[in-house]
């Protein structure tokens, strides 16, 4: 008999039919309330799920005993309750690797766009607002040369360092919880503590994972060490950063811009602070967001629920003390 499972993200229609073949698929194409509704419904028989962008705490998975694996579409792995999960014996997986290059792209983005202030000159065109050749006051700053400081080295990190590295011959900084001499001999890197960094690079890039220990890593005092010429990136995750400190750092100039892609609330509230600041680039946690790497990570986890099913251990299992031999 085939096993029920909830999917909470819709997929290309040759991944649903490879979900069809070998289990019975209920979709809830839209989490809104009516879909929260359907989901609750639908957990009492759920043997696994698969989608994203949904807290899944004990509360409502306590509604899914049958449940046998969880299969995200992320890399980050912050909705969920490993230890709960682990305890309850429910494998959960995640879709690393085919992202990291579209990811860090997505933070090269979001550096020139800061340091050439591409959004608020492109927006000064389209408004009608070129009426002369541009001078001083719309200039922005060079990027190539600069220093790339990365906090996080892990797969994306390595990916930003190196584009900076090769493609930009910016000298790497980086902090993360040791040295990976590897990095250093690739891209020339330099490990450095988190406040020599802050107070060193030109480009501060957040590409950690959030965790207890990474929540509010930035906060006021972090923000205080950053030069006023410096900007701030961050494709992690809003809660690394105190938003409110650093709304307040970019309104007092304390430090150049800010790129973001990631923040504390998803969507961003319209009447955020940060919209009406000039020096911030803000997009809609776009990531990993092309047709190409959405589609490999739906992919990735298709893979990994349906090896979990199968009592297979998933490629991508993030708690293996869950895993059953
Ligand atoms: C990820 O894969 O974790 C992205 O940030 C999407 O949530």
């Amino acid at each position: 008999m085939k096993k029920p499972v909830v999917l909470y993200k819709k997929l290309s229609p040759p991944l649903m039919a490879r979900l069809h073949e070998h289990t019975q698929v209920t979709l809830i194409d839209d989490l809104g309330d009516n879909g929260l509704a359907q989901l609750r419904a639908a957990l009492p028989e759920a043997r696994g799920l698969l989608g994203a962008s949904l807290k899944l705490d004990a509360a409502l998975l306590d509604l899914a005993p049958q449940l046998e694996a969880i299969a995200s579409v992320s890399v980050g792995v912050d909705n969920y309750d490993i230890d709960y999960l682990t305890r309850r014996r429910i494998l959960l997986s995640n879709t690393p690797d085919v992202l990291t290059e579209t990811t860090a792209d997505t933070g090269f983005a979001l550096i020139l766009a800061s340091a050439r202030r591409v959004v608020e000159l492109a927006n000064m065109v389209r408004n009608g607002q070129w009426t002369r050749n541009i001078g001083p006051l719309h200039f922005g700053t060079d990027v190539h040369g600069k220093k790339l400081g990365i906090i996080g080295m892990g797969r994306i990190g390595e990916a930003l360092a190196q584009r900076g590295h090769f493609g930009f011959g910016m000298p790497v900084l980086y902090h993360s919880h040791s040295p990976k001499p590897d990095v250093e001999q690739r891209f020339n890197a330099r490990y450095l503590g988190l406040h020599e960094l802050l107070r060193e690079a030109d480009f501060v890039c957040l590409t950690l994972p959030l965790t207890p220990q990474t929540e509010g890593l930035i906060g006021a005092g972090e923000l205080a060490l950053m030069r006023p010429e410096s900007v701030l990136i961050n494709i992690s995750r809003g809660k690394v950063v105190n938003e409110q400190a650093l709304i307040q750092a970019l309104q007092n100039r304390q430090i150049r811009g800010a790129g973001l892609d990631v923040f504390e609330r998803e969507p961003l509230a319209p009447d955020s602070p940060l919209l009406s600041l000039s020096n911030v680039v803000a997009t809609p946690h776009i990531g990993s967001a092309t047709y190409e790497t959405r589609e490999a990570m739906a992919r990735c986890a298709v893979d990994n629920l349906l090896a979990a099913l199968a009592g297979e251990r998933p490629p991508n299992l993030v708690n293996p003390q869950a895993y059953r031999h």
